[in-house]
């Protein structure tokens, strides 16, 4: 019998081709963006495999639910929405698509820098309504990036892709990372190590690129906006609890930082009302790997950590069982 995968989105079909040619395959019904999670819940049990994207959560009760279950796939290098304690308890393997998004992410977070110091998003918005920006020589400044330091929590594989094009911008590297790159690394990168509150002291632009774990939950907040220069800015492409969002809003309004760009938000999809006010952010739904071609790739990715997992070859495993 046929192995059974269960994913919970409607993505395109490409990448999933020799899985479905392979496996027996459950989509959510045409029309149909998603599964709820309490349809999921209601189908596990007869499921090999789960397809998780990161926007779905598979806690404690999902899981133990699925007596089946054997993979859980997740289409995202993140992996906070799982419970991968509980599935590690349980013999489940996770696994997850780690090098598709790098650079899609890392183009987002740069295409952010942009966005902030020379005030794209906002310009774009008031120039289509008459009178509403002036155009003069000393009118709606921004910040050069050439000579600036670009300072990276969180030094992998996104960290490295967005050093690559800070450095072609003519940016400085300094960065912050559980454990310190090779010297060889950090001579690649031209990067120089130090400690987070030596880094935000210093940054002309801050981006978080770290994973979501309970001890990077608020690694910004009130005390490092304190540390910040009133012209940084600060970059979240990473996930949006990561950044205290109130210490960010009144950061923002009282000027103790310039500017910030953001793809995720600390409660959810969307941005707190009173951060949705400010000009001086630019807010983008989570854009980070959408793009046709990422898309894609990541679901090649997924199945082919499904395939592989039974039929042997690469597996991106986030746990050990
Ligand atoms: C996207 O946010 C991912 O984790 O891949």
């Amino acid at each position: 019998m046929k192995k059974r995968v269960l994913v919970t989105y409607n993505m395109f079909r490409a990448g999933y081709a020799e899985l479905i040619e392979k496996y027996d395959v459950t989509f959510p019904p045409e029309g149909r963006e998603s599964f709820t999670y309490d349809e999921v819940m209601d189908m596990i049990e007869d499921y090999d495999v789960l397809q998780s994207m990161f926007n779905f959560k598979v806690d404690e009760a999902l899981i133990t639910k699925g007596k089946r279950l054997k993979l859980i796939s997740n289409y995202a290098v993140g992996f906070d929405n799982i419970d991968v304690a509980c599935a590690t308890r349980l013999g489940i393997q996770v696994t997850n698509t780690p090098h598709s998004v790098t650079e899609p992410t890392a183009d987002q977070a740069m295409g952010l820098i942009y966005a902030v110091t020379r005030r794209i998003a906002e310009m774009d918005r008031r120039i289509r309504i008459k009178g509403n920006v002036h155009v003069g020589l000393l009118e709606n400044l921004g910040h050069s990036l050439y000579g600036k330091t670009l300072g990276i929590i969180g030094m992998g594989r996104i960290g490295c892709a967005l050093a690559r094009r800070a450095m072609a911008a003519g940016m400085k590297i300094v960065y912050t990372k559980r454990n310190r790159m090779s010297n060889e690394e950090e001579q690649k990168y031209n990067a120089i190590y130090m400690s987070k509150e030596e880094l935000l002291q210093c940054a002309d632009i801050v981006s978080v690129n770290a994973p979501y774990t309970p001890e990077t939950f608020h690694i910004i907040g009130e005390a490092e906006f304190d540390l910040m220069k009133p012209s940084a800015i600060l970059i979240n492409t990473a996930r949006g609890p990561l950044v205290d969002e109130r210490a960010l809003v009144t950061a923002l309004k009282e000027g103790k930082i310039w500017g910030a760009g953001l793809d995720v938000f600390e409660n959810g999809d969307y941005p707190s009302d009173e951060l949705a006010m400010l000009d001086n952010a630019v807010l983008n739904p989570h854009l980070g790997t959408q793009t046709i071609e990422t898309r894609n790739e990541m679901a090649f990715v997924v199945s082919q950590n499904i395939i592989n997992f039974f039929e042997g070859g690469e597996v991106f495993k986030v746990n050990f069982i």
